[in-house]
């Protein structure tokens, strides 16, 4: 595999974009110390200080569908949750669709972001954020209350080398499951992670919001609510706005 190291960069998933485009094969890895200008999803900035984090891009080239891209979203939060199990005792939980949370706040993040022709993937790039050894002071004030980090919660710091390893080993292993047998056991794991099934909430969704409680993930990785109506309801991308 091709893993590309570099200092510092605006954000890695423009390098791996660029790599893509130039026909770079899947799994090509580019991994920063620092991004100046890390995005997050819903056009939020991403804090990347340097060496104090996993700041990565993967490149993919799964033969599917444009509609499947948020199944791996979804694959990558598994794998990834199961690698930061392995090395930090905590308890850590996926909140749908992709951050993974630790009493609450926030110590991860992924960005998928796809190239398509014709409705098909032509790549995607997936993009992991870990906040590994980061400090409070290393979050504005505003941040505090919901985000955190590895080394704050756990009180020591980690290697974050061996995060990477355990995460390509777990991705690889649950990429090949999806490529043998689709994503219903995909679907089963990331259920049984997950801090977000049957818990009421808001959802701010881009037709409105949406109050229920979610109760599962549908095969193209929504999320069902079931409304206080009874009725359900899919939903495809929000953000939460309240308990
Ligand atoms: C989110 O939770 O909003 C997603 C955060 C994704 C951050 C990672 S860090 C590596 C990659 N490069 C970026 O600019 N963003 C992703």
């Amino acid at each position: 595999r091709t893993v590309k190291l570099f200092d510092a960069v605006d954000s890695t998933q423009n390098i791996a974009q660029r790599l893509a485009e130039e026909g770079a094969p899947e799994g090509t890895l580019v991994i920063a110390e620092q991004q100046t200008n890390g995005r997050g999803r819903m056009g939020r900035n991403w804090i990347s200080p340097p060496g104090k984090g996993v700041w990565m891009s993967l490149i993919l080239r799964p033969s599917l569908p444009l509609q499947f891209a948020p199944q791996l979203t979804l694959l990558a939060a598994v794998a990834l949750c199961r690698a930061l199990k392995e090395l930090a005792p905590l308890d850590i939980g996926i909140k749908w669709p992709n951050d993974l949370l630790v009493g609450g706040k926030k110590i991860s993040g992924i960005l998928l972001e796809s190239s398509a022709e014709d409705e098909r993937i032509r790549y995607v790039v997936a993009g992991i954020g870990i906040s590994v050894n980061l400090t409070e002071d290393d979050y504005p004030e505003a941040l505090r209350d919901t985000a955190t980090s590895l080394r704050i919660e756990l009180g020591n710091e980690l290697d974050r080398t061996e995060i990477i390893a355990a995460f390509i080993r777990h991705f690889q292993q649950l990429y090949t499951l999806y490529q043998q047998e689709g994503f219903s056991p995909i679907q089963s794991l990331w259920e049984a992670l997950s801090v977000t099934l049957n818990k009421p909430v808001k959802l701010l969704t881009p037709a409105g919001q949406v109050e229920g409680t979610p109760i599962g993930l549908s095969e193209s990785g929504a999320l069902i609510v079931r409304k206080p109506d009874g009725a359900q309801t899919l939903v495809f991308s929000a953000e939460s706005s309240g308990p």
